[in-house]
């Protein structure tokens, strides 16, 4: 076990929530008028809801050993030593960085009575390791019932206010990983969380949301960038801003490589044929008209270095669904400045309302529904070409402008962002939102 994670323990211990938010109000602000209907109480769990299952982030060996993406609150460790703000962040620890962060939220309470939210800082995509992975594996449907009975049992008032509508906690994962039928034991995959009556009231912020309406919210998948300060935000917009695109369309990914007709396939197929249209390249500033970084076996997870260089060069980043729709690498492309081309709605567009607007997908994104690329031939790259240059440029400057709004920044220092949302900022602002008309809707019914 690392040091990190001793470090981890003291600091949530000592940095406890008085003590931020103390440090908040004795700024010029007045907290009761800028906190009015944005109070967020933290439930105390006890530990074994959320540290405890730290311990055993090596009993897993069907999936890894996930101890070394527990340092820095869940950020990873550090690139390299001097780096200041690259970490090897591993995304499904967005439970541990949201916890932190909230830490240093300003309009936290003791008081769950004058709270307008109520988080619970349950680890729930680490807690299902046990489920996926471990001796549970065949009582998917108890995912979180604990945590339920200990909500019915400990100051049962806070849960009984509003029944839950005004709970809500992070679930680091696609929300298919929590969707298993109740009753489906041994499960297909995943546990039924989300399927749970306990729980239909309560707000989870997942990676990926189904596709109906339902109690979860997409947030972005957290990427390796997370800047502790803005001048070194904005440094990285510079430089993206500056990058020669000399790579015309580039996919970072696996998969494509079987037989069988599907998207992934036809991007391999169309890369690997350039050659053939490159003429058409002449004269243009592009020496690579398509490229593949190979990210299979997830090489790629936890070294930004192999697909951030190569997406700063490239023009346009391939964003093709694999096992679900999203994918992380969307979130990538767009701190690279590297404009996203979806082949499907729900690999972003219907998701990520919150964070990307879903009525401005035109003006940074492109989309080409991947039955015309997989069934009807449509060449990816003739789309691509026949988008005229100012465009492509104003579509740049819109991605570089949504940018911050997809980062995670390092936590400390939040009294100089004061005024820049960062993802978890709007994730706390979208979550209370929702909050206030759930609650609204209940009491009106
Ligand atoms: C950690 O693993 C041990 C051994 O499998 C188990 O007894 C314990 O309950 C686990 N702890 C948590 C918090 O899941
Ligand atoms: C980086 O830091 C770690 C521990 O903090 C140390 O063990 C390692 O030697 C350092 N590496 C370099 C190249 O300085
Ligand atoms: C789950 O149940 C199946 C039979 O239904 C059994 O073969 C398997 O060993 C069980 N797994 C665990 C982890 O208990
Ligand atoms: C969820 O809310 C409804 C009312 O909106 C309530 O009837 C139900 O009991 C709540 N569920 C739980 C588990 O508290
Ligand atoms: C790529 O080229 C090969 C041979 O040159 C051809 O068989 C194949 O159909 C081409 N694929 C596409 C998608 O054009």
């Amino acid at each position: 076990m690392s040091i990190h994670f001793f470090f981890f323990f003291s600091v949530l211990f000592l940095l406890n929530i008085n003590s931020v938010y103390s440090q908040q109000t004795g700024s010029d602000l007045d907290p009761e008028q800028e906190c009015t209907g944005k109070w967020i109480h933290i439930r105390k769990l006890p530990s074994r809801f959320n540290l405890d299952l730290l311990l055993n982030c090596s009993d897993y060996p069907l999936y890894e050993d996930f101890c070394p993406y527990l340092a820095n609150h869940g950020l990873g460790h550090k690139t390299h030593n001097r780096s200041h703000s690259w970490y090897r962040t591993d995304p499904y620890m967005l439970e541990l960085i949201f916890h932190r962060r909230i830490l240093e939220y300003p309009c936290l309470t003791s008081n769950p009575i004058q709270a307008n939210a109520i988080y619970l800082p349950y680890y729930a995509a680490i807690d299902a390791f046990r489920y996926f992975y471990g001796a549970d594996y065949n009582s998917s449907a108890q995912h979180g019932l604990h945590l339920y009975n200990f909500l019915q049992q400990d100051n049962s008032y806070i849960w009984n206010r509003n029944f839950g509508h005004d709970h809500f906690l992070v679930m680091a994962r696609p929300a298919w990983d929590f969707s298993q039928p109740l009753g489906n034991d041994p499960p297909l995959w995943g546990t039924s969380f989300l399927q749970v009556p306990e729980f239909y009231n309560v707000t989870a912020l997942t990676l990926e949301a189904r596709p109906w309406p339902w109690q979860e919210q997409a947030i972005p998948y957290p990427t390796s960038f997370h800047p502790p300060s803005i001048a070194l935000l904005e440094n990285w917009i510079e430089r993206v801003r500056r990058g020669h695109r000399t790579t015309f369309m580039l996919f970072a990914g696996g998969g494509g490589l079987g037989s069988s007709p599907n998207i992934r396939r036809s991007i391999r197929d169309e890369c690997e044929n350039t050659t053939i249209i490159s003429n058409r390249f002449i004269g243009s500033s592009f020496t690579d008209v398509c490229r593949i970084v190979d990210c299979s076996n997830g090489v790629c997870e936890h070294d930004p270095y192999r697909y951030m260089r190569p997406m700063l060069h490239a023009s346009f980043c391939l964003q093709p669904p694999g096992d679900t729709p999203t994918r992380r690498s969307t979130f990538d492309a767009i701190l690279a400045g590297c404009i996203p081309v979806f082949f499907e709605e729900s690999s972003a567009q219907t998701q990520f309302g919150w964070h990307l607007p879903e009525d401005q997908y035109e003006e940074f994104s492109v989309f080409i529904p991947k039955e015309e690329v997989v069934s009807k031939g449509l060449q990816i790259i003739d789309v691509l070409l026949g988008i005229p240059k100012a465009q492509v440029r104003r579509m740049r400057e819109k991605v570089i402008e949504l940018m911050p709004r997809v980062v995670y920044r390092r936590h400390g220092g939040s009294m100089e962002w004061r005024g820049v949302k960062d993802a978890f900022d709007l994730a706390v602002e979208g979550t209370i939102d929702r909050i206030k008309s759930r609650v609204a809707t209940r009491n009106s019914s």
